[in-house]
């Protein structure tokens, strides 16, 4: 793996955490970026600590914690922190910490840190909206945002008291894909991506449905990575348990025969077309309108099951030469051969340029955050990655051939 890749793949960042009771969400900040594969330090300040104490940092970030800007001197920390860093993290930013990182101040171990770093700044502030709104404050945010920091939120919402206003932090989800995003080449800039999520659901009746244990974890793991290259990106979702990237466009679309109609009318503004989703191949020929009682219905019942719409064939069948599809195939044969080879008969058939084959069982694949995928192309050569979903998408997409 090139050093490029490494940084992008497991990043060097450091967590700077401010005091401010947005402290105790920056610990779940510190977790999503652990989990996407982030080397995490975390340097609190001396009021964080106040908040959010140091063992803590020690066990969510798996690394010592020093807020000291006299541990370590031997290494010559204060500055080594920085230099070595390929991303940094300011979350929450106060209005003291934004003033004193905005004036160059060297006063601790953070400050020190961030003035010795090249790497990517990125702010999150929380406060209360009228010290957000403070000029003081403004003008402090955008001379920072001029020397290239990316400021995220703060979002709109109920804060601390009973007051509502602009100055929650964001989302940490939200913070961690802004943040390692700026670390990702924008290979995807200027195109549209439409990706289908998550397990379709077919009603029996109002109360009840056949459905899967798909997630959503892989086709959201797959639109956060095209965000992060620059793409504009469509989500259509059906039932899903992940987190939606806000950046994203969202359309709703619960049963196979709604995904279908979705996705056929966004196809042609898209340029590459990923279903990610579990689609449901039976549907109950008519749902019922009342919920059905199990009375009268003897000791056994068999709904009347008809196929849904295949949409990845139908797409196969509509998409231009200039398009990309990919679709996905789960497949369970325990013989790897037999599973390729199922997989490349499914990439011809369905007029698929990619096929990206999952081995999946009860343990594995559905609803786990690691996976181990098979790139299936038109070129004998077939490609795998395993790892978090996280860097299987970005490596999937990376790894998608030209169009
Ligand atoms: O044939 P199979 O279900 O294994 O193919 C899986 C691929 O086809 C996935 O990309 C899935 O999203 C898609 N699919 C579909 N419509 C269906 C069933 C599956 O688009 N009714």
């Amino acid at each position: 793996m090139s050093s490029h890749e490494e940084s992008v793949l497991s990043p060097r960042v450091v967590v700077g955490v401010s005091g401010g009771i947005a402290a105790y969400k920056a610990v779940s900040l510190v977790r999503e970026l652990v989990l996407r594969g982030a080397h995490v330090t975390v340097i609190p300040t001396a009021s964080a600590l106040k908040f959010v104490g140091m063992p803590t940092w020690e066990a969510i970030s798996r690394n010592p914690v020093t807020a000291d800007l006299f541990d370590g001197v031997a290494e010559v920390r204060h500055v080594a922190l920085g230099q070595q860093a390929d991303l940094i993290i300011l979350a929450p930013a106060t209005a003291h910490t934004l003033a004193s990182v905005a004036g160059g101040f060297a006063g601790d171990l953070l400050g020190t840190t961030i003035l010795a770093s090249s790497a990517p700044l990125v702010i999150a502030p929380a406060m209360h909206t009228e010290m957000w709104e403070n000029p003081a404050v403004r003008a402090n945010v955008e001379l920072l945002r001029g020397r290239g920091a990316l400021i995220v939120g703060p979002e709109s919402g109920a804060l601390t008291g009973d007051d509502r206003g602009p100055g929650r932090m964001s989302e940490p989800a939200d913070i961690a894909d802004v943040a390692l995003g700026a670390l990702v080449p924008k290979t995807l800039r200027g195109k549209r991506v439409l990706i289908s999520v998550g397990g379709t659901r077919e009603y029996l009746d109002p109360v009840r449905f056949i459905g899967n244990r798909s997630s959503g974890e892989m086709g959201t793991s797959l639109a956060r990575a095209a965000l992060a290259r620059g793409a504009e990106v469509t989500i259509v979702h059906a039932h899903f348990e992940a987190s939606l990237p806000s950046g994203a466009r969202a359309v709703s679309a619960p049963t196979a025969q709604e995904m279908h109609d979705v996705m056929m009318a966004e196809q042609s503004s898209h340029d590459i077309v990923i279903m990610a989703a579990a689609v449901a191949d039976w549907r109950v020929r008519e749902p019922s309108e009342d919920k059905i009682s199990k009375a009268g219905q003897g000791d056994s019942w068999s709904p009347d099951l008809v196929r849904t719409p295949d949409i990845l064939r139908e797409l196969g069948e509509h998409k231009t030469p200039s398009q990309l599809l990919v679709g996905f195939a789960a497949e369970t044969d325990a013989d790897e051969k037999v599973r390729e080879q199922s997989a490349r008969t499914k990439r011809e058939t369905k007029g698929a340029d990619v096929i990206v084959l999952n081995q999946v069982g009860r343990k594995i694949g559905f609803g786990t955050l690691d996976t181990a995928v098979t790139l299936i192309s038109a070129s004998p050569q077939s490609l795998s990655f395993e790892g978090s979903k996280t860097s299987v998408a970005g490596r999937l997409l990376d790894a998608l051939p030209e169009h």
